[in-house]
Parts: structure tokens; sequence; C-alpha cells
């Protein structure tokens, strides 16, 4: 019986292998094993995800009829919102993020540890649950943090909103692309969210400053400037901002600043040692101060005014026959008609309508300098010098 069998099976081989040869002399082509989804993701576009879904870096298609609506709702949308720059959610830098009618309460879970916990398949099935999850249909105008925030500060049911291959490349972002903010500096976080403060000391901790100046002046002084000064950040220098936020620099450091001109692209393979490097270089406020000097006055007929006429960046459509008469941004008349129109508050310089309009989303918008002289001539008075 033994024998019989072990023979049967020995003969079934040779049969096999007969066939399998023969089958061999046609030639088929091979086909390549399928590339697990996982391998396939993207780090560099799910970190773009983490910080806006949507936007045009991310490749989301920007034909999608829900746009207008993620860009009215952004903060209950974006990841970070709810999970921090840090992953940290209500125990890390946004432990004072309040929620108001426009934006939800963030999440009190770990992100960056239980992205670190998890595998892959489990990540990927967090993220496509759909119970306990907001739909996309939930209307953001009942929000109210008080009476009404059950359903708003719940996690958008992503399925609704991202393909497979998407929701991987943000699985890709969490197990390997964020970064542990512990290593990078040493925060101190008190009191409990949402009246909670942080701060942070030793940035870039043991990272080496020689290399993070090098870093910078090849990565970045062509933008902000060798002392950072060069763009304002809120009024700040990049040293400014460093010190203040290191959470959120290091998210926009890998993977870009979205929608500000000129595209300021992230590193995705910076490594954790050159970005300690580059924050302890920042660290240093002799070589990158913390406010932007005020560089003397600004004058409407010489430095504000050029902005709009200037290859016709704006009186190409503000002129008394483009697409928008009723603003008149050619050069002698833009004064007026900024006046008559109302576009400047001298209260509130910064909702300015001649200054807030063209911010990344206009036809035609200002870069980070000409928005920061605007800016001045408005703080100065608005005045026709
Ligand atoms: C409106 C706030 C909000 C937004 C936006 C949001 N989340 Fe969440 N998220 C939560 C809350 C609250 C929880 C905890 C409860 C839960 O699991 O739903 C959570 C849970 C998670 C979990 C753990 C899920 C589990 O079942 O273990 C992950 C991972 C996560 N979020 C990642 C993300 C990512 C990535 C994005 C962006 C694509 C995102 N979240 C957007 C609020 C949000
Ligand atoms: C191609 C030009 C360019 C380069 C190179 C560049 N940036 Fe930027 N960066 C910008 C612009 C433009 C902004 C937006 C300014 C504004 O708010 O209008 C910006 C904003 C930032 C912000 C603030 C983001 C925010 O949303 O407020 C940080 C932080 C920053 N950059 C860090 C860096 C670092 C670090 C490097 C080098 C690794 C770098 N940038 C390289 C152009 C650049
Ligand atoms: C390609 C055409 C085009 C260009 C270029 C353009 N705009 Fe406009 N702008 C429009 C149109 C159309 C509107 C009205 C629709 C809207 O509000 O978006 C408008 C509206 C405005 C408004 C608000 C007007 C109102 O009545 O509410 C301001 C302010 C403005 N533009 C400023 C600018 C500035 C400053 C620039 C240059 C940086 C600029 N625009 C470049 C087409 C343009």
């Amino acid at each position: 019986m033994k024998l019989k069998y072990g023979f049967g099976l020995l003969s079934t081989f040779i049969m096999l292998a007969l066939v399998l040869t023969i089958g061999c002399t046609h030639d088929y082509p091979v086909p390549a094993p399928p590339i697990p989804p996982y391998e396939k993701a993207d780090i560099g576009l799910g970190g773009i995800m983490y910080d806006q879904y949507w936007s045009t870096e991310a490749a989301f298609d920007q034909t999608d009829p829900n746009l207008s609506m993620y860009n009215e709702n952004s903060d209950f949308l974006r990841c970070k919102s709810c999970h921090g720059w840090d992953g940290l959610g209500t125990e890390g830098s946004y432990n004072n993020r309040a929620p108001q009618i426009t934006r939800p309460n963030v999440s009190s879970l770990n992100i960056y540890e239980l992205a670190q916990t998890k595998t892959a398949d489990e990540l990927f099935e967090a993220m496509t649950k759909t119970e306990g999850r907001r739909n996309l249909s939930y209307n953001f105008s009942t929000y109210d943090p008080i009476t009404n925030a059950t359903e708003g500060d719940k996690m958008p049911d992503y399925t609704e909103i991202l393909t497979d291959a998407q929701i991987w490349n943000i699985v890709k972002f969490m197990k390997e692309g964020m970064f542990d903010v512990n290593e990078l500096y040493v925060a101190r976080y008190n009191g409990v969210y949402p009246t909670g403060t942080s701060s942070f000391q030793s940035l870039g901790k043991d990272g080496d400053a020689a290399n993070g100046n090098s870093y910078y002046a090849a990565n970045c002084a062509s933008c902000h400037g060798i002392d950072g000064l060069d763009i304002s950040l809120a009024g700040k220098g990049i040293g400014g901002f460093a010190r203040n936020k290191p959470y959120e620099l290091q998210h926009k450091t890998k993977y870009g600043a979205l929608g500000v001109t000129p595209p300021m692209v992230g590193d995705y393979d910076i490594t954790i040692d050159e970005m300690k490097d580059l924050l302890k270089a920042l660290s240093s406020s002799t070589n990158f101060p913390t406010d932007i000097p005020d560089s003397g006055p600004v004058f409407f007929a010489t430095d504000v005014e050029p902005i709009f006429y200037t290859a016709e960046k704006c009186s190409y459509c503000h002129n008394p026959s483009g697409v928008k008469p009723s603003l008149n941004l050619t050069q002698g008349n833009s004064y007026a008609s900024i006046s008559s129109n109302g576009f400047v508050d001298l209260a509130l310089p910064a909702s300015s309508i001649i200054y807030s309009k063209p911010q990344g989303t206009h036809a035609q918008n200002y870069t980070a300098i000409e928005s920061g002289i605007i800016l001045r001539w408005i703080q100065d008075g608005a005045k026709n010098d």
C-alpha cells in the first residue's frame, strides 16, 4: 500500500514535469508577481495629503465637485487639524487649539505611536473603517463646539473621499514618513487641552549646527535668505518660526509648504539626522533672527502700485475694459479705485480685501514679498504717497 502510494506520487510528478516542460515550449509571458499596495505607496504624496489631501501638490483631482466644500470646511477634513503636525493630538503642540464653529476639537489619540505599533494592514483597516466615522454629507454649518460637536469631531469616512491607493500613501507616511518629534527637540507641555501651553527647547538636540548651516544654505537660503529674513512668515523670519513652531517646520521641510509662491517643494529624503542638524542651526537667534526688521517706509507710487501694473500682473483684468473693470489697477488709477471700493481696512489691515483676495486662491496672487509690502503699506496708514 505504502509503496504503491509512493510510486503513484512519483509518477504524478513525472507526468506533471512532462506537462510543464511541454507547456514551456510555448512562449507564454510570465506575469510578474503583483507588488503589494504598501510597497507601491508614495510617502511624499502621503505626507502632503496629511496636510491637505485635496491640494494640487497631492495630485488630487482638481475637477472634484466637492473641492469648494473641502476648502470651506478645511479644518474638519485635514488630518493635521485633528491630529497635529506632530501626530500627538491633544497631548502635543495642539494642546491649546480649542474648537471654534469653524474647526473641531483635536483628537486625544497619539497616531504617531499608533502607527508604529500597528502593521500596515491594520493601519489601512483603521483608516477605512466606516462605523463611528462622519459622513461626507454632514452639514458643517450645524457644528457648534458647545452644543453640537459630536458629529463634526468625528474622523471623516475617508472611504467616501479617497481611493485605496491614496489611503495606502497616507498609511506609508504614518508608518515611515513621520518624525518622532521627541528626537528633534525637548517639548514641555503644561496644563490640559484646550488650555494647555507648550514650549520647545534644545532644538535639534545633539544635531550638528555646522552641517545644518550647510543644509540650510543649499536648500533654503535661495528663497528665505541667508539669515531667513527674506520671506515674512507672519512677520517672523525662519528662525523665529522654527523656535516657535518646530513641530510644523519639521513637516513642511519634508513635505513642502502648500499653495505658496514660489512653490516650496519638500525634501522627502531628509533623514532624521539632517533634520536635527537643520533645527540645531535654526536654534541660533544670532544667525537666524526672530523678527523681520522694519525696512523703512513703503510708498504707494514706487513700492505698491508697480505690483499691480508691472507686466500687467493685475491690471490685465483690472482695467476699464478688462474682465473686472469695477476695480481699476492701472498706473495712476489704482489708489482711487481701491479707496472707492473700500478695499482697505485700517483697523484690521490683514482683513483688507486688496491684501487678502490675491492670497493663493485668486487668478493671480501676490508673492510672499509682495504680500509683505501691501500689508506694511496698509499698516502704515495706506497713504497715497
Ligand atoms: C475631524 C477630526 C479628524 C480628522 C480630520 C481626522 N481624524 Fe483621525 N481620528 C479622529 C478621532 C476623533 C479619532 C479617534 C476615534 C476614531 O477612531 O474614530 C481618530 C482616529 C484615527 C486613527 C486611529 C483609528 C483606529 O481605528 O485605530 C488614525 C490612524 C487616524 N485617525 C488617522 C487620520 C488621518 C491619516 C487623517 C487624514 C486623512 C485623519 N485621521 C483625519 C479625528 C480626526
Ligand atoms: C523655492 C522657494 C523656497 C525654498 C527653497 C524654501 N522655501 Fe520655505 N517657503 C517658501 C514660501 C514662498 C513660503 C510661504 C510664505 C508665505 O507664507 O507666504 C515658505 C514657507 C515656509 C515655512 C512656513 C510655512 C507656513 O505655512 O507658514 C517654513 C517653516 C519654511 N518655508 C521652511 C523652509 C525650509 C526649512 C526650507 C529649506 C529646507 C525652505 N523653506 C525652502 C519658499 C521656499
Ligand atoms: C485673470 C484675470 C484677473 C487677474 C490677473 C487678477 N484678477 Fe482680481 N479679479 C478677477 C475677477 C474676475 C474678479 C471678480 C471675481 C472674484 O471676486 O474672484 C476679481 C476680483 C478681485 C478683487 C475683489 C473685487 C471685488 O469686487 O470683490 C480684488 C481685490 C482683486 N481681484 C485684486 C487683484 C489683484 C491685486 C490682482 C493682482 C495680484 C488681481 N486681482 C489679478 C480677475 C483677475
